[in-house]
């Protein structure tokens, strides 16, 4: 592949918000009622796979797992843990592969970001211009971000050195790699977060 003309990018992504109450409870019986339900699962071989991460140093099940086709559906969850007397604990996982337990919510909801991804319409969209720019779905993989820019010759002006991570999980550690000396972590390099809050977008 020619690579020789690479001009640099900078990354707008779409990022959720963390709002984790260490409040350990049983999953609240309103969850049923919102319309986000169906895509709420509790299915024990499901939550089981979400108990651990890469580093395998600690095991919690999550009470549910949440797979939502938007970011009003994340909304939504948010929205409802924090008008409830209890909130509920909520994390959310990109790939898994942070190594000191991160992703983990005992007995909380799981947000399976890789859910968002799913859906038809694309979640990589490279701009060209003077001053090139993707926007991006914090779910993509870097790997998938590189091929999508590669196509119009150009590169993110910052990689971590393995691919197969989340936009939103690099992000939520700064994103390292060799280039960083000359172009700081990746998170110094983003133009602009959405971060999901309560309030629909
Ligand atoms: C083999 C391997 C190689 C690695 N190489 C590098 C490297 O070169 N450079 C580097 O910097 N790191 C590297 N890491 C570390 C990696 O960047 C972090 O572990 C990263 O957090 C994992 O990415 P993930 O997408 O799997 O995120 P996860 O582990 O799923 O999540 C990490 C954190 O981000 C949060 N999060 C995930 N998605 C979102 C979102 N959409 N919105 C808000 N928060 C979110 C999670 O709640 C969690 O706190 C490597 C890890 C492994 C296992
Ligand atoms: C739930 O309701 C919100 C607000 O109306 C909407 O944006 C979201 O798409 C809905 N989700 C589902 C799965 O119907
Ligand atoms: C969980 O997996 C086991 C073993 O595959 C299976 O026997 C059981 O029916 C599954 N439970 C549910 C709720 O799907
Ligand atoms: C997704 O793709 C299917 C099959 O091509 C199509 O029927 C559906 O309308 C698409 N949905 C969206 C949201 O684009
Ligand atoms: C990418 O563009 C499509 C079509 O305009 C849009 O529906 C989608 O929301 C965009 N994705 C992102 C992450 O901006
Ligand atoms: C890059 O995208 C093309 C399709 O556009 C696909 O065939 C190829 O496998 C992708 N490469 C990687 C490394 O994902």
């Amino acid at each position: 592949m020619e690579l020789s003309r690479h001009s640099s990018i900078i990354l707008s992504i779409t990022i959720v918000t963390t709002f984790v109450s260490f409040v350990k409870s049983s999953l609240p019986q309103g969850l049923q009622t919102l319309n986000i339900s169906s895509e709420i699962s509790t299915d024990p071989n499901i939550t089981a796979s979400f108990a651990t991460d890469f580093g395998n140093l600690f095991n919690c099940t999550p009470g549910a797992v949440f797979y939502p086709s938007s970011p009003n559906d994340i909304a939504t969850l948010i929205r409802f843990s924090y008008t409830s007397s209890k909130p509920l604990p909520i994390s959310q996982r990109g790939r898994g592969h942070s190594t000191y337990g991160q992703t983990l919510v005992p007995d909380g909801i799981l947000i399976d970001m890789s859910s968002l991804g799913h859906t038809n319409y694309s979640r990589i969209n490279v701009t060209e211009g003077p001053f090139p720019y993707a926007d991006v779905g914090a779910e993509q993989l870097w790997i998938d971000v590189l091929n999508a820019t590669l196509k119009r010759d150009l590169m993110p002006r910052m990689l971590t050195d393995y691919l197969y991570l989340t936009v939103g999980g690099t992000l939520s550690n700064a994103g390292i790699s060799g280039q960083e000396f000359k172009q700081g972590p990746q998170i110094s390099n983003v133009y602009e977060l959405d971060v999901v809050t309560g309030t629909y977008i």
